[in-house]
């Protein structure tokens, strides 16, 4: 019966009607002289999002489509490169790695641990003949809702020429991310995240280092090379046929995240990261990520209560309650649920999240009062508001 539900997953969001009217236009060619000035729009937008001078590729593929694209147009077989891992994504960026055949210097953090600036440093420092051809990480980890501090990777990376390669698939367009200003090189992002539209694209920038970089480059590719994208875009197209409805779809999300305002965005993911977690303490519910400073502006992670399955919460959530959030992944499964707050998400949807939250806890038994939690939500939107 209902069309709608409060879907509080990081991916795919929730989208704005605004949106969805928008990619029921009729199909519109491709090649055509008004799709050009689409695609020429858009891109040119994405520009300000990404907050950088060089140009932001559309790729037609979901987000790791675009982690492949930054791994194999700059790396070859036998390079060595950095990958930090503080969850599944950072784990992905190793896997992607290891199939193109690079020596891969893997670092591991604990769940809920940020990547360590200091360890990058360490490591490159003793690579004096500057073989190290990379460094990768996540600016946003979703498994685990770290934000990754990627201003005090690059300065940890000091004169060293390694190239900076973010995922910044669920990062992008809710935590500041300059990508100029603090120098990263390659910076993928994705559709289904805060750009409010279905999965299936992928964006993805270069810096000229990286296009250096990038000519020395004979790993395997073809649907993802970057220079066929780039080629294409001069010409205000891309290399295959790509997803038009949503890059419709696109143009008008992006508008609505410019007429908002990105530093208004920054801040509205603060108050919601804010609510939850404050909610989350009153309810007597532990926090994945203990560092408020790293704590994710787009997702919270929170420990399932002991004697309380993740599968009867879920169920009692989204059957009786018609709110769905997300599960732990590969070996956080079971062990923590996730809150997606990020993208088309208005205060209040978070408001009934926790009230719905609060009584699928009080129904499995969990000692909650009802209402603490919704109250400390109300407590964060009122300061807020007072604030601004
Ligand atoms: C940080 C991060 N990287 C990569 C991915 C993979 O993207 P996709 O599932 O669109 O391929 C995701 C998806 O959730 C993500 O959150």
């Amino acid at each position: 019966m209902y069309e709608k539900q409060i879907l509080l997953i990081p991916g795919p969001t929730m989208i704005p009607p605004r949106v969805l009217r928008a990619m029921a236009a009729p199909s519109m060619g491709h090649r055509s002289e008004k799709f050009s000035q689409i695609i020429k729009e858009v891109s040119e937008n994405l520009k300000k999002i990404f907050q950088t001078k060089n140009d932001v590729y559309i790729l037609t593929s979901s987000g790791s489509g675009a982690m492949e694209a930054s791994v194999v147009n700059f790396i070859n077989p036998q390079d060595k490169v950095i990958v930090l891992v503080n969850g599944k994504f950072g784990d992905r960026y190793a896997k992607i790695n290891e199939r193109v055949g690079a020596e891969v210097i893997r670092l591991d953090f604990e769940p809920g641990v940020p990547a360590d600036p200091e360890k990058v440093r360490e490591i490159l420092a003793q690579d004096t003949n500057k073989e190290i051809k990379a460094v990768f990480v996540q600016q946003n980890e979703t498994s685990t809702g770290i934000l990754n501090d990627i201003k005090a990777i690059k300065e940890a990376m000091g004169d060293h020429p390694a190239l900076l390669i973010v995922d910044s698939i669920s990062g992008m367009a809710v935590a500041d991310f300059p990508v100029d200003e603090w120098g990263a090189d390659v910076v993928v992002a994705g559709s289904q995240k805060a750009f409010m539209i279905p999965p299936g694209l992928a964006f993805i920038t270069v810096s000229e280092k990286a296009w250096k970089v990038n000519e020395q480059c004979r790993s395997f590719n073809f649907y993802f090379d970057l220079r066929a994208a780039k080629k294409n875009l001069a010409k205000n197209t891309t290399p295959y046929t790509p997803a038009t409805s949503l890059i419709i779809g696109l143009k008008e999300s992006i508008d609505i995240l410019l007429e908002e305002g990105l530093e208004n965005i920054f801040r509205k993911q603060l108050k919601y990261k804010e609510m939850v977690r404050e909610a989350v303490k009153a309810m007597g519910l532990e926090l994945l990520v203990q560092d408020e400073k790293y704590a994710s502006p787009a997702i919270t992670a929170i420990k399932v209560p002991e004697n309380i399955a993740w599968k009867d919460l879920n169920n009692l959530l989204v059957n009786e309650f018609n709110v769905m959030l997300a599960g732990g992944q590969d070996e956080l499964k079971g062990k923590i649920f996730r809150i997606g707050h990020i993208g088309y998400v208005h205060e209040m949807d978070l408001v009934v999240a926790i009230a719905a939250l609060e009584m699928a806890l009080y129904k499995l038994g969990y000692p909650v009062e009802l209402g603490t939690g919704v109250k400390a939500c109300q407590e964060v939107i009122l300061k807020y508001k007072e604030v601004n």
